[in-house]
């Protein structure tokens, strides 16, 4: 009954009138930029969004840390449509987690990406917090995956003295295992198998001055994943 009289007199069905928050200038802000966006891409293309409704067509998926400072069209220069994004606390790839599978399988085997980048950034709380003893709650958890980041590399940061850059190389070391742990995905070693066209890479972006560092682990190949890694393909094994 209130729906149809909401539809009699042209009400939204979801009054916000009487939310406090919805009042608060970061909320209006936020529908105020969408509609200066809207105009914006209008001015520039008047065509913009009746192609970007048509389909997606990204050439890159993108996987990075959900801190608000690295937005990966931002930092890429990049416009609506050109990246399929997933992010998470610390840009960590767990080969369990349900949902960082189903957005790199589907990046992978139907949007046909070509290229995988872990972004990572130096200043990250979830690395600086996985370095620390302390604990923040559930978060800990899933921190674990960068403590043993930390204890696979100990050799090499215990020796680091000063905290910052002991911190900025875990971070560094932290991308490069999630490009590792990519990898080794039976998604990434069967498109590999499949086309050659698809490269997975490993950043780090500087928010201090904004730019990316290339920390050169990209692969193309499942050749130096090791020896217990690298899987045969399907058919191999089913005539085994
Ligand atoms: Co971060």
């Amino acid at each position: 009954m209130a729906l149809i009289e909401n539809k009699k007199n042209e009400k939204p069905v979801i009054d916000t009138t009487n939310l406090k928050l919805a009042q608060s200038d970061s909320y209006n802000a936020l529908l105020r930029g969408n509609n200066e966006w809207v105009e914006r891409k209008l001015k520039e293309d008047g065509d913009f969004f009746k192609n970007l409704a048509k389909g997606q067509h990204p050439q890159v998926l993108w996987i990075g840390c959900s801190d608000s400072r690295v937005p990966a069209n931002e930092v890429t220069g990049t416009k609506a449509g050109e990246v399929f994004v997933h992010r998470n606390i610390a840009n960590v790839c767990v080969h369990s987690d349900m949902n960082m599978l189903s957005v790199l399988d589907y990046a992978v085997n139907v949007l046909k990406v070509k290229h995988v980048i872990v972004a990572g950034h130096y200043g990250c709380g979830g690395v600086a917090a996985a370095m620390s003893n302390k604990q923040f709650g559930l978060i800990d958890n899933w921190l674990r995956h960068i403590k043993d980041v930390y204890r696979l590399h100990s050799h090499e940061l215990d020796r680091i003295t000063d905290e910052t850059q002991r911190q900025n190389r875990l971070v560094e070391l932290n991308v490069s295992e999630q490009v590792y742990n990519l990898c080794k995905t039976s998604i990434i070693q069967n498109a590999w198998m499949e086309r050659n066209d698809l490269e997975v890479h490993g950043w780090v972006i500087d928010l201090g001055t904004g730019l990316v560092k290339d920390i050169k682990v990209s692969s193309s190949s499942p050749h130096n994943l090791g020896y217990v890694y690298e899987l045969d393909s399907i058919e191999a094994v089913a005539s085994h």
